[in-house]
């Protein structure tokens, strides 16, 4: 255990929009966790476990001797089980993280909260609305938090986006539009949709002030019989429209967003090593004189800059945050809540496909 006095994350100036507690709490002991799963994601959630003092992970589980035996190597100290039931059983632990595929979400978050371990579960959250109803349920009854791995929302572009929406400079929204495409890497269990798409719908959902009325979606599926190009639409009230490109038979990869308001419109593109984000002071303003024919367009087309975005590794703050969540005993952003939104949006986009580009209400 770690007894030194640690710093608490400043969350309403990191995350604003957050609840903010009242009390400025310290923590004194390092929470202790375990991870189940190291395969592709695991190893960022224990790196950065690793290296945080508020957090002690001790217990890593994954069904493959061979993932364990690469922890092992790197993280020496860590105990090893190929039985999620060893970590569940530990008096010690105080939280368990779920970095497995998307199937496995569910059985094994609802059997972390039913032994009194805070979660910490991948995106997305579970595999139908109905499941993370009852997570949800669970953990209120329990008094435990469940963070979902939204891990965009702690980029320092997204948060820089939500603060230039929050803070007016956007103006009213028009819509978001977002191409998250490239080769690869096909998922044998999931669509494109449940595998991409819950990046765009977090982030949409995060920094959109409206909910959601309804979705279309088309796509195709040529290879392995899940779709592996999608293409999402959200109708939100006061028109504001999100389109979601997602695919994994692009030949190049393109993580590019354009958020247009009535003030200003944005490029983000993650890809960028810097200036991620360019703010375009442009615009359409349309007067209208006596009769149909005397609509008056004019275009605005002023400076363009380049917000400063914070470079800190999203899921370092992200899991720090949860740490923060817990002592505080404060709601994350990042709930149950907001990952069952994400699924909601997730099981809609997939009943319209199925009904090739039918509305579905939400
Ligand atoms: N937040 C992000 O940016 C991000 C990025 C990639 C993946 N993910 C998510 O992380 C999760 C895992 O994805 P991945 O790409 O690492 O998958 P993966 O298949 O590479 O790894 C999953 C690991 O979990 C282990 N596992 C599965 N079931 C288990 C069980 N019952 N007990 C113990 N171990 C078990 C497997 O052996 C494997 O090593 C998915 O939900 C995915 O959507 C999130």
């Amino acid at each position: 255990m770690n007894t030194q006095e640690l710093p608490i994350v400043d969350v309403a100036a990191a995350f604003p929009g957050a609840p903010v507690p009242a009390l400025a709490a310290t923590v004194s002991d390092a929470l202790q966790i375990g991870v189940i799963g190291y395969g592709y994601w695991g190893p960022n959630v224990v790196r950065n476990l690793h290296a945080l003092e508020r957090w002690n992970v001790t217990a890593l589980c994954d069904r493959e001797a061979a993932a364990l035996k690469r922890a092992g190597r790197t993280y020496p100290g860590l105990t090893l089980t190929t039985d999620f039931h060893d970590l569940l059983r530990s008096p010690t632990l105080e939280a368990i993280a779920v970095v497995t595929p998307v199937w496995t979400h569910f059985e094994l978050a609802k059997a972390a909260l039913e032994n009194g371990k805070h979660v910490f579960v991948e995106k997305p959250f579970t595999s139908t609305v109905q499941q993370a109803e009852e997570l949800i349920e669970l953990a209120d009854r329990k008094n435990l938090k469940i963070m979902v791995d939204h891990t965009f929302l702690f980029s320092g572009a997204v948060r820089k986006i939500r603060e230039l929406v929050d803070d007016g400079t956007l103006g009213s929204l028009y819509y978001f539009d977002s191409t998250r495409v490239n080769l690869g890497l096909f998922q044998h269990d999931v669509s494109v949709v449940w595998d991409l798409a819950p990046h765009d719908l977090s982030i949409l959902d995060y920094v959109i002030p409206e909910k959601p009325e309804a979705v279309v979606a088309t796509g195709g599926r040529h290879l392995n019989g899940h779709a592996d190009i999608a293409f999402i639409t959200i109708y939100f009230p006061q028109s504001i429209v999100a389109h979601v490109n997602v695919n994994w038979l692009s030949p190049v990869k393109v993580r590019t967003t354009l958020i247009g308001g009535t003030e200003k419109m944005l490029v983000w593109n993650d890809l960028e090593p810097d200036e991620k984000i360019k703010v375009y002071d442009k615009g359409v303003q349309i007067t209208s004189g006596q009769g149909i024919y005397d609509l008056l367009v004019s275009y605005r087309s002023g400076d363009v800059w380049a917000p400063k975005v914070e470079q800190t590794e999203a899921l370092k703050l992200e899991l720090e945050y949860f740490s923060d969540c817990i002592v505080r005993d404060t709601p994350p952003l990042n709930d149950g809540a907001a990952g069952l939104r994400v699924v909601r949006l997730l099981e809609a986009a997939e009943e319209s496909l199925k009904g090739r580009g039918a509305i579905v209400p939400l």
